[in-house]
């Protein structure tokens, strides 16, 4: 081992990277972390993702601020690995890489009329409120009567549910203003969110659905026949875990409500797959059709299309069925499942073995599913085997990790990267705004903004 701090590249400023880096800087001997990302601004979808009107959740930020503060670390932000910096150019200049760049990308239904104007992946949609700068100036058109949800899991509530808020339910959040003000002069009457399979399957949590039942200016719609369990799922209740059991009682509760004055619905549906988008020029219905429930050989429940198909008009579609990593040249990647194939958060080459130095953790690792706290155990755990690889003397060798070399590296090629301190200036900024009108900060969105100097 050398006398000087080992230097270690995390790729990705979202709950995954920021955990493995406090990991890290935490642990003997000194390591210092370069954490990269391609957006000046850090937390991932901690900031692009997570609700506004779950302000709780996204002061979870408060946790990073702190890594941030630790000695050793460093966040180059505005630099995209693979676009800007490659991946063979970290492995000259670290010890180590962690790649934590989550799943940038939605998976697509394969059905004809997906990309009609009008069609939207949800992960724009949430990008789009969000204040992302690739997506907020995306649009949508909400000046419609209805709009389908297809997916049953908490980012398909959580579209549903924020075009479903009040003007009042929306005014103290973060939500991009130029989000506001298309949510405030929408026309929509009713929202429905279509699941493939049953109530018992629904992929959202228990807080997510009961909240659909508080809301301001919406009632929750569930018709008698879609809250009664198919004889698969009636057979398998019994035995479904306590939030299982309680997502059913919930929609049996819905489905017992009477429809109030509010203005608006959300509707639940179940059993239904998406068959074809239609429109003249733009979306105008989705044709759906009727599943039942199978019970595959590996005991999981699989929905099965019949006969029976059903037409439902709508202005906008939300495809919510999940995201999608993407590959960066050089790093292996799972093209099937589209995460980076590992052991304990080792990268494994194309031979199945460990891919020295190159490491990954969080959504890219374990595909897109879990909450931010999931993220921690996984950064945990593949901080640990880089530390374990350092102590063995098994980590990466590479040409130049000096301090100035790193430094030459980003201004041949990004002079236009951006520091931590830089992302200081325009949270402050940001939150500045947001205390004169008591919201938590007034997003800056474009990119020309978020790079000017403040
Ligand atoms: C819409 C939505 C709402 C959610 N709400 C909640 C919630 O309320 N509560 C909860 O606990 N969990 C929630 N989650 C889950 C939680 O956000 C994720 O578990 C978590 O963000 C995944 O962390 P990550 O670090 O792997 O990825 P991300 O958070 O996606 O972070 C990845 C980072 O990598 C950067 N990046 C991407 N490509 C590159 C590249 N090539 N070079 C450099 N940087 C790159 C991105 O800009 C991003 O900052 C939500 C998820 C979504 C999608
Ligand atoms: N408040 C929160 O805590 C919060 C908020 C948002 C997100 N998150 C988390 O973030 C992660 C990602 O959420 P997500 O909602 O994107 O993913 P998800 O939980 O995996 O849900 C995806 C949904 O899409 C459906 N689906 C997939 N392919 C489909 C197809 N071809 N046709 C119709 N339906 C299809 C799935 O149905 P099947 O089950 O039948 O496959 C499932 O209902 C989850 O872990 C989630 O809990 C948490």
């Amino acid at each position: 081992m050398t006398n000087r701090a080992h230097r270690i590249a995390v790729v990705g400023a979202g709950p995954a990277g920021f955990y493995a880096t406090g990991h890290l800087l935490d642990a003997e001997p000194e390591i210092e972390v370069d954490l990269y990302d391609r957006l000046p601004t850090p937390w991932g979808l901690v900031r692009h993702g997570v609700a506004p009107d779950h302000p709780k959740i996204k002061a979870v930020s408060r946790v990073f601020e702190k890594i941030a503060d630790k000695p050793g670390f460093r966040m180059f932000g505005n630099v995209e690995i693979g676009r800007d910096v490659s991946h063979a150019q970290l492995m000259e200049h670290y010890d180590g890489v962690i790649y934590a760049y989550g799943a940038q990308a939605d998976r697509r239904m394969g059905i004809p009329g997906e990309d009609l104007p009008g069609s939207l992946p949800a992960t724009a949609f949430v990008a789009w409120y969000n204040g992302h700068p690739d997506f907020y100036n995306l649009d949508p058109n909400l000046q419609i009567e209805r709009a389908v949800v297809i997916g049953n899991g908490n980012v398909a509530v959580d579209v549903a549910r924020m075009m479903a808020l009040a003007p009042e339910e929306l005014a103290p959040t973060d939500t991009g203003d130029h989000a506001i003000e298309i949510f405030n002069a929408s026309t929509l009457q009713d929202i429905v969110i279509a699941g493939r399979r049953g109530p018992l399957q629904a992929a959202y949590t228990n807080p997510e659905l009961l909240e659909l039942g508080e809301l301001q200016i919406a009632d929750v719609i569930v018709r008698p026949e879609d809250a009664k369990l198919d004889p698969i799922s009636q057979a398998a209740l019994a035995d479904a875990s306590q939030p299982d059991q309680r997502n059913v009682e919930v929609v049996q509760e819905y489905a017992q409500r009477a429809r109030t004055d509010k203005p608006r619905t959300v509707t639940l549906r179940y059993l239904l797959s998406p068959l074809e988008i239609r429109g003249d020029g733009r979306v105008e219905e989705i044709v759906m059709v009727k599943n039942r429930l199978e019970l595959s050989d590996d005991g999981s429940v699989r929905a099965v299309a019949t006969d029976e198909t059903e037409t439902i008009p709508c202005g906008l579609v939300l495809r919510s069925v999940g995201y999608r990593g993407l590959p960066v040249e050089g790093v292996p990647f799972d093209e099937k499942r589209c995460v980076i194939p590992h052991a304990d958060g080792r990268a494994l080459g194309a031979d199945g073995k460990p891919v020295t130095g190159v490491y990954c953790t969080g959504w890219i690792k374990r595909g897109p599913s879990g909450v931010i706290g999931t993220n921690k155990k996984c950064g945990v755990e593949t901080a640990d085997a880089l530390l374990e690889d350092l102590h063995a003397g098994r980590l990466h060798t590479p040409t130049d990790a000096s301090l100035v070399a790193v430094e030459r590296l980003i201004a041949d090629h990004r002079p236009e990267a951006v520091e931590y301190a830089h992302w200081v200036d325009i949270d402050a900024h940001e939150r500045e705004r947001g205390d004169a009108t008591g919201r938590p900060r007034i997003k800056i969105c474009s990119w020309e903004d978020l790079l000017a100097k403040r």
